[in-house]
């Protein structure tokens, strides 16, 4: 049993004191015991290393005290898996240098034996579950099957994905033909996380926003749907999609356990469009927490009580900033906390 199951019963929908709060990325840049880390291996040896993997997943636990672990890893070790090489180059990012750009390419992707080419993620979940010690429950993710064609066929990050979308606007066949073959591996990938021991998985869909509502529902939504059909009765699963205030009514409908929201889009909004009924998670603007504490704390209190103390999950609305000062992450997470229903 998990001794602080905030989260879980957030996911579920039951009433609660206060809501849960984590942030996305939290493992990660702005901590200096990560940097630390940073100094001496590169990035895939971090993710491949069950101990340095569980080390980075639980310091933000233990300097915070968030209500939930997120695994320390990364969305593109599942292309990986998938034979296609990708790189991690320090202050650049992710770097594909073949990138998938026609049949031929995506016949050459693999769909894995993922109990073997993710072993590595399982046995960290492993370690990281005895680190924790049944304190607070543990997330397990993937990216979206979109957003990993992104990178896959972009071959680096970018402000349009323009070279992705052109792929899907002028080869949809194989355009599909990849993003199933990424759906099939998420599936299992995420199956395995939850026999491993997560207690819940996040899809991340970080450029959904890039489509428009008919291209999402094509390109990105029924292939998340996919993945909530196959995971919903072995575990909760929240979808993050950037962008994506469009989709929120379908989402609700979808069989997810809770919804991201950014910050883009008002809690009154995201309650409207998703019919008051779902869990949502979000949306302090990332930036914002670069606003001095006492400011940060009143905010969050109000974001609080605008979305509501049940069915809501305290997060940021995209991944922590690196230049982020402790003291600032530390009031986000107090804040939370110190809550009180007025
Ligand atoms: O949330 C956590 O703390 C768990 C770890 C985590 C990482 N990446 C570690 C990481 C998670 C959940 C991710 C998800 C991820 N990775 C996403 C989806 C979430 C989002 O932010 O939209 C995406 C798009 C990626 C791809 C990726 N990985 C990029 C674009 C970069 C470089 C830029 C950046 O944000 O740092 C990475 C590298 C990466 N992944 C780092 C970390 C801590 C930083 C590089 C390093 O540590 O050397």
């Amino acid at each position: 049993m998990i001794k602080n199951d905030l989260f879980l019963r957030a996911l579920k929908g039951e009433t609660v004191d206060r809501p849960p709060v984590w942030m996305m990325r939290q493992a990660g840049r702005y901590l200096p015991e990560f940097r630390a880390i940073r100094e001496k291996y590169d990035f895939f040896t971090r993710c491949q290393t069950p101990e340095l993997a569980s080390e980075i997943t639980v310091q933000p636990i233990r300097r915070f005290g968030m209500d939930a672990a997120i695994l320390f890893s990364d969305i593109l070790v599942v292309p990986q898996a998938m034979n296609i090489e990708v790189q991690m180059k320090p202050n650049f990012g992710p770097y594909l240098p073949s990138p998938i750009r026609t049949p031929k390419d995506v016949e050459k992707v693999i769909v894995p034996d993922v109990t073997i080419a993710l072993d590595y993620v399982m046995q960290a979940i492993k370690v990281t579950k005895q680190k924790l010690n049944e304190e607070v429950p543990l997330i397990g993710f993937a990216g979206s099957p979109w957003t990993l064609l992104c990178y896959c066929v972009q071959g680096q990050g970018s402000k349009t994905f323009d070279q992705a979308k052109e792929f899907c606007f002028t080869q949809p066949t194989a355009a599909h033909a990849l993003l199933q073959k990424i759906t099939d591996t998420t599936i299992a990938y995420l199956k395995e996380k939850a026999k491993a021991g997560v207690n819940a998985v996040q899809v991340f869909d970080s450029w959904g926003g890039m489509l428009s509502p008919a291209d999402y529902t094509e390109f990105s939504w029924n292939y998340i749907q996919q993945i909530i059909d196959s995971l919903k009765e072995e575990v909760p699963v929240i979808v993050f999609g950037k962008g994506c205030w469009f989709a929120l009514g379908k989402m609700a409908k979808s069989g997810a356990a809770a919804l991201g929201v950014d910050w883009t889009c008002s809690a009154q909004n995201a309650r409207h469009f998703t019919g008051g009924n779902i869990t949502l998670q979000g949306n302090f603007d990332p930036a914002r927490l670069l606003s001095p504490p006492s400011q940060i704390k009143k905010m969050v209190s109000q974001m609080i009580n605008e979305f509501g103390k049940d069915k809501y999950i305290v997060n940021l609305g995209h991944g922590i900033l690196p230049n982020v000062p402790l003291e600032n992450a530390k009031a986000f997470i107090d804040a939370v906390k110190e809550w009180e229903a007025n």
